[in-house]
C-alpha cells in the first residue's frame, strides 16, 4: 500500500513539474541554406529540436507563427528578414500563449542575420518574464547564437537565462544525445 501511495505521489509530482514547463519556438519551412546547398524543409530545423525537447520533458509546446508568412524562397526570405532587422520590426503573431502558469520556458529560434527573427522579439516583449527560468536553443548554419543571447538578456532582463544549446540546422536529426544532455542538465 505504502509503495502504491509513493508511486502515485511521484507520478503526480512528475505531471505537475512537466505542466510547469513550456517549449516555445519559431521555425520556418521552405527553402533553406546548408553547407551542401539549398534544401527544401518540410519541417523546420528548430521545430525538430523543439519537439525532441518536448518529448524529453513532457512540457507543453507552442509554435510562434506570423500573420504574414515569410517567403518560401530562401534568398527572398533573407531580404525580408534583413529589412525587419534594420527597421526593428515587430511582426504580428497569429496567436499567443499565456506564460504566467509556467516557471520554466525553453525558447528556440533559427539564427537570422546573427540574431533571433524579429517575430521572437514580438513574443518576448508581449510578456512579463519576472520569476521565469528561460532556457534558450537555436539552430544555425555557422553563426551559433550570434548576438541573440545578448539580445535576449536585453529584451527580458527580469528572467533568469540559462546556458543555451546551439545546433547546426543540417545536423538536428543526429543531435539526440546532445539534446538529451541539455535537457538533463536543466532538470
Ligand atoms: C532569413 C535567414 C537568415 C539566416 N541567417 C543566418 C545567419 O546569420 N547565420 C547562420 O548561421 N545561419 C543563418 N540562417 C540559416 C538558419 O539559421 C538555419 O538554416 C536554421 O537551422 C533554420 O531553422 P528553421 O528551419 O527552424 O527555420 C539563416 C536562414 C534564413 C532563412
Amino acid at each position: 500500500m505504502k509503495r502504491i501511495t509513493l508511486i502515485i505521489i511521484l507520478s503526480l509530482s512528475c505531471v505537475f513539474a512537466s505542466a510547469q514547463t513550456l517549449v516555445v519556438y519559431y521555425s520556418r519551412t521552405g527553402s533553406n541554406y546548408t553547407a551542401d546547398g539549398i534544401v527544401d524543409l518540410k519541417v523546420g530545423n528548430t521545430q525538430v529540436v523543439a519537439e525532441k525537447i518536448q518529448k524529453l520533458t513532457g512540457a507543453d509546446i507552442f509554435r510562434l507563427e506570423t500573420v504574414k508568412s515569410y517567403a518560401l524562397d530562401y534568398y527572398e526570405c533573407t531580404r525580408e528578414a534583413k529589412e525587419e532587422l534594420r527597421t526593428k520590426a515587430r511582426p504580428a503573431l497569429k496567436s499567443d500563449v499565456d506564460i504566467s502558469k509556467y516557471k520554466t520556458i525553453y525558447i528556440g529560434w533559427p539564427c537570422w542575420w546573427g540574431t533571433y527573427p524579429m517575430c521572437v522579439a514580438t513574443f518576448l516583449e508581449a510578456h512579463d518574464w519576472s520569476g521565469k527560468v528561460v532556457i534558450p536553443f537555436t539552430t544555425h548554419e555557422g553563426s551559433g547564437f550570434g548576438s541573440s543571447i545578448r539580445d535576449l538578456k536585453a529584451a527580458i532582463p527580469s528572467a533568469e537565462i540559462k546556458k543555451g544549446l546551439s545546433i547546426q540546422g543540417s545536423k538536428v536529426n543526429g543531435a539526440d544525445k546532445q539534446i538529451e544532455k541539455f535537457v538533463s542538465e536543466n532538470k
